[in-house]
This record gives C-alpha cells, sequence and structure tokens, in this order.
C-alpha cells in the first residue's frame, strides 16, 4: 500500500508509525483509518518487530476526527455505515502499541491514544474530548475509556466542558504512563518499545491480552483469566529458557515458541 498519510519505518525491532497531515493538525479520516490498519496487521504479521510506537508532530498528536469529512453526513450514513466501528480493528492489534503524544490529542486523537496500551507524553501534550463544542459527542470510546482511565468526575467535566488537560494532570489523573521533555519523546518511546520487544513475545502477547481483560472483565474472571494464561505460559519453550537463564545468571535467548 503506498501510504500518503502516515509514515512507517523499522527501527531494529520497532515499528514508528507517524501520523502525517500537517495541514489538517493530523485529523483522523478515512485514508487515515485504513492506512493505519494495513501498517499495524504488517507490524503484527512480521516476526521481526516487536513492539509499536505511534505518534504524531509536534504541535498535533491528532487534532480529532475529521470534521470536514463529518460535516455534511446525516444519521442514515453514520449508522447505516457504523462509522468509526472500523477503528475497531485497531484495538485488535496483539502486539503492543505505545502512543507518543506531544501537542493536541483532542477528540478521535484522544481516543486514538487511548486506544494503545500506553500513552507517553511530552510535557507539551494537551488531551481533551471537544466534541460536545461541535454539538456531537466521543464516538470513537472516548467516553469509555477516559472514564475508566481518569474515573468518572474528570471525564465527565472533560466531556461536558470540553476542557483540555495538560501532561502534568494527566499524568495525575493516569491517564499517561509518564512525562518526557518534547524533544525527546520519540526517542523514549522507542527506546521503552525496544525494552518492551527485547522480551519473550509470547510473554508480552499474554501480559498485554490479561491488563486489557481488566478493563473488560470482573475481578474474578479477570485473575482466573490471568492465571490460565500464566499457567499456558509454562507451556512456552521460553520460560523454560528465561528461568535458566535467571538461575545460570546470564541474559535469555528467546525463541517465541
Ligand atoms: N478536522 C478537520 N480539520 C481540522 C481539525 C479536525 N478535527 N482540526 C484542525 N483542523 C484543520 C483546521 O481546519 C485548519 O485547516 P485550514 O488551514 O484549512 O483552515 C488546520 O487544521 C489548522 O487548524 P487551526 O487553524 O484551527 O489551528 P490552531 O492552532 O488555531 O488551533 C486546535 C488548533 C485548537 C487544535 C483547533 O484546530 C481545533 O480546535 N481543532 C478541532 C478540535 C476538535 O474539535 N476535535 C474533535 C473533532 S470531532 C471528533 O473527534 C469526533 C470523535 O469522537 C471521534
Amino acid at each position: 500500500m503506498n501510504y500518503e498519510t502516515i509514515l512507517v519505518e523499522q527501527r531494529g525491532a520497532v515499528t514508528l508509525v507517524t501520523l502525517n497531515r500537517p495541514k489538517a493538525l493530523n485529523a483522523l479520516n478515512g485514508r487515515v483509518l485504513s492506512e493505519l490498519l494495513h501498517a499495524m496487521a504488517a507490524f503484527d504479521a512480521d516476526p521481526s518487530q516487536g513492539c509499536a510506537v505511534l505518534t504524531g508532530s509536534e504541535k498535533a498528536f491528532a487534532a480529532g476526527a475529521d470534521i470536514k469529512e463529518m460535516q455534511a453526513q446525516g444519521f442514515a450514513d453514520m449508522y447505516g455505515h457504523d462509522f468509526f466501528a472500523g477503528w475497531d480493528a485497531f484495538t485488535r492489534t496483539r502486539k503492543p502499541v505505545i502512543a507518543a503524544v506531544a501537542g493536541y490529542a483532542l477528540g478521535g486523537g484522544c481516543e486514538v491514544a487511548m486506544m494503545c496500551d500506553f500513552i507517553l507524553a511530552a510535557d507539551t501534550a494537551r488531551f481533551g474530548q471537544p466534541e460536545i463544542k461541535l454539538a456531537v459527542s466521543p464516538g470513537m470510546g472516548g467516553s469509555q475509556r477516559l472514564a475508566r482511565a481518569v474515573g468518572k468526575a474528570k471525564a465527565m467535566e472533560m466531556c461536558l466542558t470540553g476542557r483540555m488537560i495538560d501532561a502534568e494532570e494527566a499524568e495525575r489523573a493516569g491517564l499517561v504512563s509518564r512525562i518526557v521533555p518534547a524533544a525527546d519523546l520519540v526517542e523514549e518511546a522507542i527506546k521503552t518499545a525496544a525494552t518492551i520487544a527485547g522480551m519473550a513475545p509470547l510473554a508480552v502477547k499474554a501480559n498485554k491480552e490479561m491488563v486489557n481483560a481488566a478493563f473488560d472483565m470482573g475481578l474474578s474472571q479477570g485473575v482466573q483469566f490471568e492465571r490460565r494464561l500464566f499457567h499456558g505460559l509454562f507451556g512456552t519453550q521460553d520460560q523454560k529458557e528465561g528461568m535458566a537463564a535467571f538461575v545460570e545468571k546470564r541474559a535469555g535467548v528467546w525463541t517465541g515458541k
């Protein structure tokens, strides 16, 4: 596929995907979605790749879904085509994806960042769900993921007023894992992704799956799910290698089996 709205490069075992519609502040349209899904499917299928980083520009991770694309649509178009349902496929990426956010992550931009496995924020990052100012609402999962990430009070205030929060407030609220200086954001995200890519691949998938399960399951069901995956990892060669390497005081060498 010939990408027009994203840039994709491999840095060792890390796939770096950069949203690239600078004139529209990386507004997310149908083309961005189809290119992103294509890139994530290729990343997931490539055994040389262990973790991805999704980033934008210094000014904007993404300023939302493309308002100009949606403006003329009616209910029949949106409901009939289940508009935004395609983004669910992004969340089915099995390997981890880190969002590296600088500048605006608004509306759909904030929602896509939250679809990633965690968010690293530049000190310039600003998060918000301003859809209410357009007389609409989040539509890509924002009301659900934001409420789970920051709790009801802050999610409700953000959705009802459109107020943006800065990186400090986002970190305090648990929306981002940590803040780094803007100039270091992408390199720091790649470094973190490389650490993850250096772990045993099946253990990475299992850890991602079980933490995500915490947002879908009740506690006892989630604990049971975790335990079954944990048991399952004892059927892998890499578990034998990982524990032998610890006992022998050396680094593990993974086969992904
Ligand atoms: N969709 C389409 N185009 C957008 C856009 C969006 N979400 N956000 C910015 N742009 C475009 C602007 O129209 C402008 O294009 P032109 O030069 O052709 O006029 C260009 O990007 C630069 O934007 P501004 O001139 O507005 O830049 P600024 O620095 O003055 O302001 C901003 C930056 C505060 C982020 C402002 O652009 C803004 O408020 N953007 C819209 C934010 C928003 O409402 N997002 C939610 C969208 S709806 C949604 O996402 C639904 C959902 O739940 C998924």
